[in-house]
């Protein structure tokens, strides 16, 4: 493939901009009224089983992704890069997520393709070597002057596993410098399909993909779709904190998909994997994710302040998370993944 993109000098002052932009997301983030208020899976609750037939230890949470073997079906979703604290970030959740045995993705690489002297920040390989790592690109770069060769960039820059293309036109809507042209998005996804050397994810970041435009995104052949569905961060807020646009921020914050019914509704599209994610908040969340038809589930939030401080915390993180999993499918008489897909689980009557 060609050389990374330079560049201009005029385009300089964006990169700095880009900077500030991802340092101002995570301190954005870190803020709890930055959440959805309600986690939507609290409606959903398993039949419970008091006679598992099983024993505590038989409880295997093993799975396969991308190819590759992982001890428990979660992901890190994608977060950050591009500056030295995202730096520090992105090696504390490979670190831990190599030691755990879950998947773990990056963010934007943007800023990488334009800037090549960040690219380090993203190069996780080293702290990762075994477990499936994630590229990440907006997808609506695809009408700013990207295409197939900076995708496939932004794969080999860190030899992930798989390329995240994120659709967030809200997000976009409400940033003060958001890239609006979403026209004509299909067919250029279809090319990057076709050419990139990895699988592609399609995923929203917080108010999901609906039927519809999961079976557009399969047609094309994006082979995982991962819901990122409404119900945990609000890029509305985020976004709307960094404009000084609060009223529109509140407006929008709960615009989307709940992640519990946007399973059900990707359930139906063909030849896809599914990744729950979207406000998924421990172990039981993710149990729930699976039940409702994911084979995975992604967390961002949960693991952003762990991995500000050390690989540890984000190790316990993890452990606690997959604690609350085998908690689920001991109680749910789910000896594996597979059963604890066909567990029982129904929407929470409401008195
Ligand atoms: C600080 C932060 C930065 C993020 N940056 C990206 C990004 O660059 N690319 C992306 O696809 N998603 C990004 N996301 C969205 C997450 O991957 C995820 O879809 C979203 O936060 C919903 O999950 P959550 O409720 O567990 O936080 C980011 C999330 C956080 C918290």
């Amino acid at each position: 493939m060609t050389s990374p993109i330079r560049p201009a000098p005029d385009n300089l002052m964006a990169v700095d901009r880009e900077r500030d932009r991802k340092a101002e997301h995570i301190a954005l983030a870190l803020e709890p009224r930055m959440q959805v208020s309600r986690s939507a899976f609290d409606s959903w609750v398993f039949e419970h089983c008091a006679l598992p037939e099983l024993d505590f230890a038989e409880i295997d949470t093993t799975c396969t992704f991308l190819g590759k073997k992982l001890q428990a079906p979660l992901l890190i979703s994608c977060m950050t890069g591009g500056t030295g604290e995202a730096a520090h970030i992105n090696r504390n959740l490979a670190a831990a997520a190599e030691r755990c045995g879950v998947a773990v993705g990056v963010g934007s690489q943007r800023k990488a393709l334009e800037d090549p002297s960040v690219a380090e920040t993203f190069a996780v390989r080293e702290h990762a070597p075994s477990v499936p790592i994630l590229a990440n690109l907006g997808a609506v770069q695809l009408n700013y002057g990207y295409g197939p060769e900076e995708c496939q960039q932004a794969v080999d820059m860190i030899s992930a596993d798989a390329l995240v293309l994120h659709l967030n036109p809200l997000q976009e809507a409400l940033q003060p410098e958001g890239d609006l042209n979403f026209g004509n998005l299909l067919p250029k996804i279809a090319e990057v399909v076709e050419c990139v050397t990895v699988p592609v994810i399609a995923k929203e970041v917080g108010s999901g993909l609906s039927a519809t435009v999961g079976r557009q995104l399969a047609n094309v052949g994006v082979s995982v779709l991962d819901c990122a569905g409404m119900g945990g961060t609000s890029w509305a807020r985020i976004e709307a904190a960094r404009a000084d646009t609060h009223d529109l921020g509140e407006l929008f914050a709960d615009w989307g998909i709940q992640t519990p019914e946007n399973l059900l509704q990707l359930a139906d599209v063909p030849g896809v994997e599914l990744i729950g994610s979207g406000g998924v908040r421990h172990g039981l969340d993710v149990a729930k994710a699976l039940a409702l038809g994911a084979s995975l589930a992604g967390m961002a939030y949960p693991f952003l302040e762990p991995a500000i401080q050390s690989v540890d915390a984000v190790n316990s993180r993890i452990e606690e998370t997959l604690k609350e999993l085998r908690i689920a499918m001991f109680c749910s008489g789910s000896r594996h993944l597979s059963a604890l897909r066909r567990a029982r689980i129904e929407r929470r009557r409401l008195p």
